[in-house]
């Protein structure tokens, strides 16, 4: 199978396997990545394949929908690669991708390191940031019943992945605890220089959402 038929096919079993996802984490955020995955990855020297199969499978099972269980996605990739007859180095190293591109607070040893990793993060951190960024985490803080915001509930900077992940904070908390932090997290020149343009957009949006709930206006 030529490298442009294994994404063809990868493209169609994402599709399917997240018919019926969350919103912000669905087959229109995989295209997202993807295309910003490959546009990063014009400025680096990386193996076009390996990133491709990457973003098309980082959120193929994510954890949060699976009672946390980390193994499924991995697991998931690897048997449909293999059922391809993928090369086992480009099925490791995407394995690896999908084990290592989360963000859980922040606060966590990476395990592993390629650019390729390094592009396809940086496709997905874009996606959590700008309009899009913000629509993403209102629909999932919605998904969740989570409040809009609530100033007496200050954000935490110190929560490991576990605190991270049980966080049932408000939505606007989530800013503070993950999307601000995101530009200065970015691995890629191209990947910063984005992130910088829709770090301002967010900031500019919560002025305004902090004015209108004063009522000032
Ligand atoms: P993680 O932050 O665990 O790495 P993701 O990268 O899959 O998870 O998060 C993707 C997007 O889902 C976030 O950028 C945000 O839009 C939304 N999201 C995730 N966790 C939360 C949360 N606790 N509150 C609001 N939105 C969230
Ligand atoms: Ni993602």
């Amino acid at each position: 199978m030529t490298d442009q038929q294994l994404i063809e096919n990868t493209i169609v079993f994402v599709k399917n396997t997240l018919a019926n996802a969350e919103g912000g984490h669905d087959w229109f955020h995989i295209e997202r990545v993807y295309k910003n995955a490959i546009q990063i990855a014009q400025g680096e020297n990386v193996n076009l394949l390996i990133v491709s199969l990457g973003a098309l499978l980082h959120d193929i099972a994510d954890s949060k929908f699976f009672n946390g269980d980390e193994t499924i996605a991995p697991r998931m990739a690897s048997e449909f690669l293999l059922s391809l007859d993928a090369d086992s180095a480009v099925i490791e190293h995407v394995v690896q991708i999908i084990k290592n591109i989360s963000f859980k607070g922040g606060n966590k040893v990476q395990a592993f390191k390629s650019l390729e990793l390094d592009v396809v993060q940086d496709a997905d951190r874009l996606d959590a940031l700008g309009a899009i960024g913000i629509a993403r985490t209102f629909n999932y803080g919605g998904f969740k019943n989570r409040k809009l915001y609530d100033p007496s509930i200050v954000p935490k900077l110190d929560m490991t992945p576990e605190e991270y992940k049980a966080s049932t904070a408000p939505t606007i908390n989530h800013f503070y605890e993950k999307l601000l932090l995101l530009k200065d997290k970015m691995n890629t020149k191209t990947g910063r220089a984005i992130a910088e343009k829709r770090h301002q957009y967010m900031e500019a949006f919560l002025k305004q959402f902090y004015g209108e709930w004063e009522g000032k206006l």
